[in-house]
């Protein structure tokens, strides 16, 4: 319900902690800060104008609601509770978290679990947050530089991923320097983050209860909880879905690096060097990123000349123009065979390769059906990629 702290002041991070805090209260430019998930961008949740601080230094659609980060039961009861109620009730010991999330917030709190709540009508939150929705997203970070600086704070935090809107979430402090830099004053860099996709988010609050995002939490675990036995997918991560998203940020475009991204589903084999070339004409500069089963070698591809041998297969006339015999640059990112390290490195990659000027990106994609976190990775990709490539 509530927990207790004490800060070595002789500490320096001490003082980065509390001038953070500081700007939170007193200030309007938002606050970057590190989650176990992805870096997010934090403003008081119950200030009007430094949550609008948080949409204008992210260029975020404003119909895009936030997620509101606590570091206490006690503190998300405050944001449930109609005014009237906001001390104890009569000594009356009702709880205002409603029984469906409890098994939830039991097994995978502080974590990378989101929860759909009940708005109040006379809620503390900024409108600002819910982006007019009568329902607002909560979570307890499972970092504790998250978590005290939350308490620090004193004040629930609305905090979106820190990067600038439609380009990977940020999952070093560098990278939120990268996008936000000149928009915000304070970056406390806690280091990589652990898991490196965003969180699952719920909505318990319909029925049968769904997963509006793939997340580090899993269907089958959720399905192990009391109520969430029949937790249904309610996202849609193929391009051709017609439906109304129901967590609105999923219908934005997302995770996009500058290149064109070309996902390879898990199964294929390996892209060739010379098929690429033929599929998608010569390009300046290429990116590849292997995960579970490709060895693309980052040396032997370092520079490649195009346009000399391209094979038989030039029998059509478009194929058979003349192809320039520029080098074409290409980089190579290995994330490693293992998911949990494959997501914590994926949008470093994307990022990576973009920084290094790539046009195109090929990915091997892994298989989803593995778990949580495969699933999230898929799901991020799909989002990413303009092209995918089945067996
Ligand atoms: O791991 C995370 O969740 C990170 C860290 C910083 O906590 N945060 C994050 O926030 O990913 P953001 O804003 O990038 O994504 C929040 C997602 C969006 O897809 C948004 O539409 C959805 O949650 N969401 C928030 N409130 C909602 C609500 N009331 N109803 C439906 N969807 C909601
Ligand atoms: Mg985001």
């Amino acid at each position: 319900d509530d927990w207790e702290f004490k800060l070595d002041e002789e500490l320096i991070d001490t003082h980065h902690l509390q001038s953070a805090a500081h700007s939170l209260k007193h200030s309007d430019v938002p606050v970057a800060f590190p989650t176990e998930t992805v870096y997010g961008l934090g403003a008081d949740a119950t200030r009007s104008e430094a949550v609008k601080g948080i949409y204008k230094a992210k260029q975020r659609p404003v119909d895009n609601p936030l997620i509101v980060h606590i570091s206490s039961l006690n503190q998300l009861r405050q944001l449930l509770r109609p005014s009237g109620q906001r001390g104890i009730a009569n000594g009356a010991t009702f709880d205002p978290i409603p029984d469906i999330y409890k098994p939830l917030i039991q097994k995978f709190w502080p974590g990378p679990l989101t929860i759909l709540l009940p708005t109040p009508n006379d809620s503390r939150l900024a409108p600002e947050v819910t982006a007019g929705l009568k329902t607002f997203g909560a979570r307890m970070p499972g970092s504790l530089l998250a978590m005290v600086l939350i308490k620090l704070a004193g004040v629930p935090l609305a905090a979106p991923s820190a990067n600038a809107s439609t380009k990977p979430s940020p999952t070093v402090a560098e990278h939120v320097k990268y996008d936000l830099d000149g928009r915000i004053d304070t970056i406390l860099d806690g280091g990589p983050c652990d898991v490196g996709v965003e969180s699952t988010v719920v909505d318990g609050l319909s029925t049968p209860p769904s997963i509006l995002r793939p997340g580090g939490v899993s269907i089958e675990q959720l399905r192990q909880c009391v109520g969430w036995e029949n937790v249904v997918i309610g996202y849609k991560d193929s391009s051709e879905t017609g439906l109304a998203p129901k967590a609105p940020g999923m219908k934005y475009r997302h995770y996009s690096p500058k290149a064109q991204v070309v996902l390879y589903h898990a199964n294929n084999p390996q892209p060739e060097w010379n098929k690429v070339i033929e599929e998608f004409g010569p390009r300046k500069s290429i990116g590849f990123i292997n995960t579970k089963k490709w060895n693309l070698p980052k040396e032997k591809m370092a520079t490649t000349a195009i346009g000399s041998d391209r094979g038989e297969s030039q029998s059509n006339d478009a194929a058979s123009s003349p192809v320039t015999s520029s080098e074409s640059k290409v980089c190579v990112i290995s994330l490693g065979r293992d998911t949990e390290s494959i997501a914590r490195g994926l949008f470093s990659a994307l990022r990576d390769l973009d920084k290094r000027g790539a046009e195109m990106i090929f990915v091997e994609g892994i298989d989803e059906q593995e778990g949580a976190t495969a699933a999230a990775v898929m799901n991020r990709l799909r989002k990413a990629a303009e092209v995918e490539i089945r067996d």
